[in-house]
């Protein structure tokens, strides 16, 4: 068989798929710059700065490899159960948050269907959309990228199926409205809330899990926990909901490193939940010292940790080159409304003071 002849087996839809934008290996990140990978300064992803509780690497040693994890996650749950104070039966984990993504489209949609989102937003619900055939209805968000509840109820057809919304949302850094909320989870649809920067602000959806059949909220322990190399996240369902997931994820989807980071992260909450502080707080330094630049650039107040910025004067192009070339890494985005913008992760006090002052020098 000729070589590309292989290509005609593959789904039409999944051949037109542009793959998802990832962050990049921090090794290919040091050689594009030409420095040690410890000289880098990662601030493009997201990422807890502080990483995991050490609890956790102290917890992996135990490890039994050759044992399969518990399909049914029982004693991951039942801890999450404790920490999170909602009833065990409607949590369930996954390999991140971005592994309960993907299965809400195999509970939920056929290439028939269509779910809706609020643009820009995280790529995750488009990508997963896009994988099984999903239409996906971006509906955009106003001119402070605030949710635009009337043009998602107009958008909304008989084949819609799952309304996302990320709160607070990347990369915007803004949380979703009570009263929205409510209006949404009216229309009857399946409504998502994805809490994935939580504890970096807070309000949370979560306890009208139970008493709307139709929210599902969906939360991580890559962010407040630092364990996202070992991707576990979980979320909130109704209980029959659980069921039906339980039926159709991988047996074995978090595998048992990942069960037993997260029960050490939730013997250490106080540990961990210090360094969200640390976090939240420089999140506010970064943004008075962001403030300063004027003219050149304004940043957008934010709950998570990370700070959108628009570029003011100079493409932000040139912004994010001018701190490559310095080894600091800030997110970029192919979003046409996010052309002059860029986002910084949060830091620690001295990678804040690096990108302040690269920034003096670039601008
Ligand atoms: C809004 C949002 N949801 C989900 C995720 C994915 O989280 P996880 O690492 O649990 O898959 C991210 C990661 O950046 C995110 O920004």
């Amino acid at each position: 068989m000729k070589k590309n002849d292989i290509n005609k087996f593959v789904l039409k839809h999944i051949q037109q798929i542009k793959p998802f934008d990832p962050a990049e290996p921090l090794d290919s990140m040091a050689a594009k710059v030409g420095v040690e990978p410890e000289k880098i300064i990662r601030l493009n992803a997201n990422e807890n700065p502080y990483g995991p509780s050490p609890m956790v690497n102290e917890t992996i040693k135990s490890l039994q490899a050759n044992i399969y994890p518990d399909p049914e996650q029982n004693a991951i749950r039942t801890e999450l159960s404790k920490f999170t104070k909602m009833p065990k039966e409607t949590i369930l984990c996954g390999a991140g948050s971005d592994e309960l993504i993907d299965l809400l489209f195999r509970l939920f949609c056929t290439p028939n269907n269509n779910v809706i989102e609020c643009d820009p937003t995280f790529g995750m619900y488009s990508f997963c959309a896009r994988i099984t055939g999903t239409s996906i209805i971006s509906v955009p968000r106003d001119d402070n990228f605030e949710l635009d509840i009337n043009a998602v109820k107009s958008a909304i057809t008989p084949e819609t199926r799952i309304i996302f919304i990320n709160s607070p949302n990347n990369p915007t850094g803004n949380l979703a409205q009570q009263k929205d909320i409510e209006i949404l989870l009216e229309t009857g649809l399946i409504v998502v809330i994805d809490e994935a920067y939580y504890e970096f602000t807070d309000k949370s959806f979560a306890p009208l899990v139970l008493t709307h059949n139709n929210l599902i909220v969906l939360r991580t322990m890559s962010k407040w926990a630092g364990l996202a190399g070992l991707r576990i996240g979980y979320g909130f369902f109704n209980q029959d909901l659980v069921e039906q997931l339980l039926k159709i994820k991988q047996p074995y989807n978090v595998n048992s490193a990942a069960e037993l980071a997260l029960m050490a992260s939730l013997k250490d909450v106080d540990y961990l939940m210090n360094n969200v502080k640390l976090i939240v707080k420089e999140r506010s330094r970064l943004y008075s010292a962001l403030q300063e630049f004027g003219s050149y650039i304004k940043p957008l107040p934010s709950e998570g940790n990370y700070i959108l910025c628009e570029s003011l004067k100079v493409p932000s192009s040139k912004v994010v080159q001018g701190l490559v070339g310095k080894a600091i890494f800030v997110r970029q985005f192919s979003h046409p409304k996010l052309n002059n913008y860029f986002r910084i992760s949060i830091g620690k006090p001295h990678h804040t003071d690096a990108i302040i002052s690269a920034l003096k020098e670039i601008l």
